[in-house]
């Protein structure tokens, strides 16, 4: 049962559970939501979300997975056997397994847009729209709309993403995991610092730069609550069991409060570094508020803004590789949660718990694909099959898992468990460890019940 593959370095360790939470929920889903919360303000109370709830959650998913040496559900099995709060981990490997089917598709249209840029065809005919903005903007939403309808090309694309994950993850956490975020964790920070850099020299950084940092403090409502709690969740990689799983892999001598503090510190960076960005981008380039939201941003709104840069083609490849390699080890870091547990419960071998996983994924991965061509009219509940799954699991099954996952550490793990897991790592300073166990007892289990509740009502 026990889980014997650990990461080899420290360094291997930090790059992939960076890899983890650095992902389409940094680039793609942050700008996006800072735009339609209030700005600044929602920079805030998502910084404060990160560093107040983030941590100390984080450190209870490390705490389950480095302690009992399992899986999402093992962890739960080894520390409570009688009772069902197995179940919570099972949810943890439903909603990962669901996140993988949609996630798999964005990310195959990353690998498209990557391709297209490589080859020109992305902006081929885009001069023919006259350069003016909303022609512009129209070119690139049309491409975009005929792209994700048409059933082989997303289809295809998304079937290499599966068959690179199968690859990766086949090879195994050392060989696999580790190795492929060490590699391509430091070239997303280079080419997110390239992107910085030429961002700060457009005309009206200034402005775009004041817009993402200056509050204004009475646009901080409960529904910029609510979506900042629920960004930073899904962000960091939380209330699914990832993290249990990956700190299954922590070696018992690794310091859980500084991973958690760098793993953290460094997500929350490239989401800021996304906004320096963006921004002064869209003010530069006179872009309207309209043209930032969700899908559209990344692969419209930017692909307009390249089309105005000089070295249009060169901008988006770097580009498009820092998506993908985004969305990579964060699928990565998904589809590991249900082979780990497969592995562990079932006692199969790495090679056949990937197989078991991913095959089934194909499917489902096709379902979502094909939700935006031929099975745009098949809804659930007035969603079709992508939304429906992206909605389930961010604002229900997360937070859930998330709220399941404190009260269990702080109230129902056997007592100390949660101590003598953080103890190393803070030395003698006992305020930190109550001050964490005080968030997992109490303000984090009311705080996101409050956010489940809100999303419900
Ligand atoms: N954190 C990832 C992102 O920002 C998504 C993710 C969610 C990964 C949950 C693992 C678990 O895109």
């Amino acid at each position: 049962m026990s889980n014997k593959a650990k990461f080899s370095s420290k360094l291997g360790l930090v790059a992939a559970t960076v890899g983890s939470a650095v992902g389409l929920g940094n680039i793609w889903r942050f700008p996006a939501e800072v735009q339609s919360n209030g700005g600044a303000a929602f920079l805030l109370v998502y910084i404060l979300c990160v560093l107040v709830l983030g941590i100390p959650l984080m450190l209870a998913e490390f705490s389950l997975g480095r302690g009992t040496q399992a899986d999402a559900v093992g962890a739960f099995k080894v520390l409570s056997p009688k009772s069902k709060w197995w179940l919570t981990g099972a949810l943890g490997v439903l909603a990962s397994y669901m996140i993988l089917s949609f996630y798999t598709v964005v990310a195959g249209w990353t690998l498209d847009y990557l391709w297209q840029s490589i080859t020109g065809d992305l902006y081929a005919s885009s001069n023919g729209s006259g350069g003016a903005t909303s022609a512009m903007n129209l070119y690139f939403h049309h491409k975009m709309e005929q792209y994700v309808c048409t059933t082989w090309p997303p289809l295809i694309n998304t079937f290499i993403i599966i068959g690179i994950c199968i690859a990766v993850l086949m090879a195994g956490v050392q060989k696999g995991i580790e190795r492929m975020s060490t590699w391509l964790m430091p070239l997303l920070f280079v080419i997110l610092v390239v992107f910085c850099c030429e961002a700060l020299s457009f005309d009206k950084a200034g402005e775009g730069l004041s817009y993402f940092f200056t509050p204004d403090f009475s646009k901080i409502t409960p529904s910029v609550i609510v979506n900042a709690l629920g960004q930073a969740f899904f962000s960091l990689s939380l209330g699914m069991g990832c993290l249990i799983t990956y700190g299954s892999y922590f070696p018992r001598s690794t310091k859980l409060m500084k991973t958690a503090v760098t793993v953290s510190m460094l997500d929350m960076l490239v989401a800021v570094m996304m906004g320096v960005i963006i921004f002064p981008a869209v003010f530069s380039f006179g872009l309207s508020d309209a043209e930032l939201r969700g899908t559209t941003l990344v692969f419209v709104t930017l692909p307009e803004v390249f089309s105005m840069m000089p070295a249009t083609g060169l901008w988006s490849v770097l580009f498009f590789t820092l998506l993908l390699v985004a969305a990579l080890t964060s699928a990565i870091s998904i589809g590991e949660v249900s082979i780990a547990f497969v592995q562990d419960r079932f006692g199969k071998s790495r090679r056949m718990a990937t197989l078991i996983v991913t095959l089934p994924l194909f499917a489902l991965s096709t379902l979502c694909s094909l939700s935006f061509g031929v099975l745009s009219d098949f809804k659930i509940a007035g969603l079709t099959i992508f939304n429906l799954l992206d909605t389930v699991t961010s604002n229900y099954m997360l937070p859930t898992g998330a709220l399941l996952i404190c009260i269990f550490t702080g109230w129902f793990a056997p007592k100390g468990f949660f101590r003598k897991e953080l103890t190393p790592s803070l030395g003698r300073d006992r305020r930190i460890y109550w001050a964490v166990e005080f968030i997992v007892r109490w303000i984090a289990p009311v705080l996101i019940l409050i956010v489940l509740l809100s999303s419900i009502i």
